[in-house]
């Protein structure tokens, strides 16, 4: 299967490479206006699926653009075609293609394809993560003052701010650095690597973290929900980190209780 999965990311990347600068019709999801679409995204999806339904016509998909099929299968692929959107449609080349496989409700495989390097990372539960091929391992980096974390922002910040601002404002005062780049899936793969040492994030979808978060976790790494509970991909909190500092990152999430938000955006 993950042979499929791989094929499948490596098409759907020259599509989107050979697609910047080359987008017709922008429109705007889930009344978001900073939540952009494109026939690109749609593209990317279908043949992504095309190839997933010529192996595994009784598989089940949940993907980005098109939805739910299947939902009783025994397998579920987990696909975000276009990781990294606005990104994309701006020209930046920091964007992927994302599946993860789910095998009754755990991930047991995960490929992110990153076209812009032609770098690809992969991951099969129990068997260890790769970069093209090479063993990754997370970095040993400890205390916040030594760690380069990421993040990222919902769409909607602007009208549910939640604590997402108070939480980057806090890690800001802790940590050597922050860095946000628009990709949560290459954020993952970033932390398996050992380039970034942390990654937390609120309102991620599934697709956005199924095959990131098995990267991580078969690179030595650790993650959690923002209490520290084992993390599922259904729900939208997500903390990742090379495992020495996450207790330290925890203790920066909870620090402020729910509801405490200050830096919330007025109406
Ligand atoms: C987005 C990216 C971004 C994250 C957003 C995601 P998209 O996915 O992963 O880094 O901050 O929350 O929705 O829309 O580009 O597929
Ligand atoms: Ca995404
Ligand atoms: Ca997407």
């Amino acid at each position: 299967m993950i042979n499929v999965a791989i094929e499948a990311a490596r098409e759907a990347g020259k599509f989107l490479r050979y697609s910047v600068g080359r987008v017709r019709n922008v429109e705007t999801k889930q009344g978001e206006e900073r939540n952009l679409v494109s026939e690109i995204d749609r593209g990317s999806e279908e043949r992504i699926i095309g190839i997933i339904r010529h192996h595994y016509p009784a598989h089940g998909i949940l993907a980005e653009e098109s939805g739910t099929s299947s939902p009783d299968a025994e397998y579920r692929w987990i696909i975000d075609p276009l990781d990294g959107t606005t990104n994309f449609l701006h020209g930046l080349p920091v964007f992927c293609v994302t599946i993860g496989i789910e095998h009754r409700g755990e991930i047991v495989a995960g490929v992110v394809y990153d076209p812009n390097t032609d770098v690809l990372y992969t991951a099969e539960k129990g068997k260890g993560a790769y970069m093209n091929g090479k063993r990754m391992k997370v970095s040993s980096t400890s205390g916040l003052i030594n760690s380069l974390l990421m993040t990222g922002f919902p769409y909607d910040i602007a009208e549910n701010p939640g604590m997402a601002v108070d939480h980057f404002v806090d890690f800001l005062m802790e940590a050597q650095g922050i860095r946000r780049f628009g990709s949560a899936a290459l954020d993952l793969c970033f932390v398996a690597e050992g380039r970034l040492d942390g990654f937390w994030e609120v309102n991620l979808n599934p697709w956005d973290i199924a095959a990131g978060i098995l990267l991580v976790t078969e690179a030595g790494g650790a993650v959690s929900d923002f209490d520290g509970a084992p993390l599922s991909i259904y729900r939208k909190k997500v903390l990742a980190s090379n495992g020495v500092i996450h207790g330290a990152m925890l203790d920066v999430l909870k620090k402020r209780p729910p509801g405490a938000a200050k830096n919330a955006a007025p109406h």
